[in-house]
């Protein structure tokens, strides 16, 4: 008998990463998708389901300026309640460590439907580091009847925490099935400064941020580092699609006000996104996604956090954690703007992450938990 699966997700991330996913189950007979936004994130969302034309069944809407956290999880709780009672779906799906991802388990929950997770596992161990999404993701663990680690390294973290082995399913991540499906050599920019852009002449780094964590103090000191290192480098050019979150676009603008080598620019679509990190000579975030996206890429990564969930790539060379004080990260970045053997060091693609098949495998784990099938996928290996 068809089952019922019902996405909870809102935030660009999880979309990008639930994407190839839902487009599988869509096409699946065995299964009748119905999918839930919160719209957490609005625009940014928006974007992405435009690019992979989702189409939502429900849109919570819930988004307001300077969300607070209780209030997001208030809002989300409220609506997503009255649509479980509605639809009771055999089983609800959501992604990472965001509130969406908590506050839909919870929800679900509540209503005794099943829940299962998708990159599960991430751990720093660090309560407040990344807040609140430490902490979102160990409760969602604790809540989750089905468990798709991406790595076999987070599937050691859910042992440590006595989850049942046999509902741990070791897939890849999907974001690298979603980066496979939009990186494209020859991809035209549509954007006026990034088709103008020359990447052979210049040094490009990409910089992203927006944790939590780091509003304040923090990001203050990550961009002071950057207006150094433009300072001290003619031929840098930074390209820095700002997060929409009002507190961020306004230190940005403070801080680079009148610096012609530091580009602000909208959030890019994931299709210029992704192309954009392809192209570009090193990466400075503080994201969980582009984490896992650049080593995929050969891309070098600074991490402007004190923590990461994600020790695979640092482990592999690729990604360096950096932390967010203005003399290692210009120490740090300077390294690799100068140093070629270095950098060629960083800039080994690997693959720790996925191999493209993260989503066949989680289908398959469904098919054989529901039991459409007898025979448990193979694990994901690195
Ligand atoms: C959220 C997630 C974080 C994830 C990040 C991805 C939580 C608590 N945080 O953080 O885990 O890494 O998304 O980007 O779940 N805004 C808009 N339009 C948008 C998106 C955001 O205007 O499309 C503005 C709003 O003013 C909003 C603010 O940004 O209040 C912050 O958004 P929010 O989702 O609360 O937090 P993020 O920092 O984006
Ligand atoms: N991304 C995007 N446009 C941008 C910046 C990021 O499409 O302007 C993509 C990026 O490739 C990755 C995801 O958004 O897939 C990461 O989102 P974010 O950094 O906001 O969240 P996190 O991964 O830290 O939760």
């Amino acid at each position: 008998m068809q089952k019922k699966i019902m996405a909870v997700f809102g935030t660009r991330p999880e979309a990008i990463k639930m994407a190839p996913l839902l487009k599988a189950l869509k096409k699946n007979k065995n299964y009748k998708l119905v999918i839930t936004v919160t719209a957490q994130h609005r625009e940014m969302l928006d974007q992405v389901l435009d690019l992979f034309k989702l189409k939502p069944d429900y849109d919570l809407d819930i988004m307001q300026k300077n969300q607070s956290l209780s209030g997001l999880a208030a809002r989300i709780i409220a609506k997503l309640d009255q649509i479980l009672s509605n639809e009771k779906p055999d089983l609800l799906l959501v992604h990472g460590d965001t509130s969406s991802t908590f506050i839909g388990a919870l929800t679900s929950f509540y209503h005794q439907i099943k829940i299962a997770h998708i990159e599960a596992g991430l751990r720093t161990q660090s309560k407040y580091s990344p807040f609140p999404e430490e902490m979102n993701r160990q409760l969602t663990g604790v809540l989750a009847d089905l468990n798709f680690a991406p790595t076999k390294n987070a599937k050691a973290n859910l042992l440590l925490e006595n989850k049942d082995p046999a509902k741990i399913f070791v897939s890849g991540n999907t974001v690298i099935d979603a980066l496979l499906s939009v990186v494209d050599k020859s991809y035209d920019f549509k954007n006026e400064l990034l088709a103008n852009l020359n990447f052979k002449q210049k040094k490009i780094i990409l910089l992203t941020a927006h944790r939590r964590e780091n509003l304040g103090q923090p990001m203050k000191s990550i961009f002071q580092a950057v207006k150094q290192l433009t300072a001290v480098n003619n031929d840098l050019e930074v390209i820095f699609p700002v997060h929409l979150n009002p507190a961020i676009r306004k230190l940005s603008q403070e801080i680079f006000a009148e610096n012609e080598q530091v580009h602000l620019i909208e959030p890019l679509d994931y299709l210029p996104f992704a192309n954009l990190m392809a192209r570009s000579d090193l990466i400075l975030t503080d994201s969980g996604g582009i984490q896992e996206e650049a080593p995929a890429l050969g891309k070098p990564v600074l991490v402007l956090r004190d923590t990461t969930e994600r020790p695979e790539a640092v482990k592999a060379g690729t990604v360096v954690k950096v932390g967010t004080k203005t003399k290692k990260i210009f120490i740090e970045t300077m390294k690799l703007l100068t140093d070629s053997e270095a950098y060629q060091k960083r800039a080994k693609a690997i693959n720790p992450y996925g191999d493209g098949q993260a989503v066949s495998r989680i289908v398959a784990a469904l098919d054989y938990d529901f039991g459409f099938k007898k025979k448990r996928p193979q694990d994901f290996k690195f």
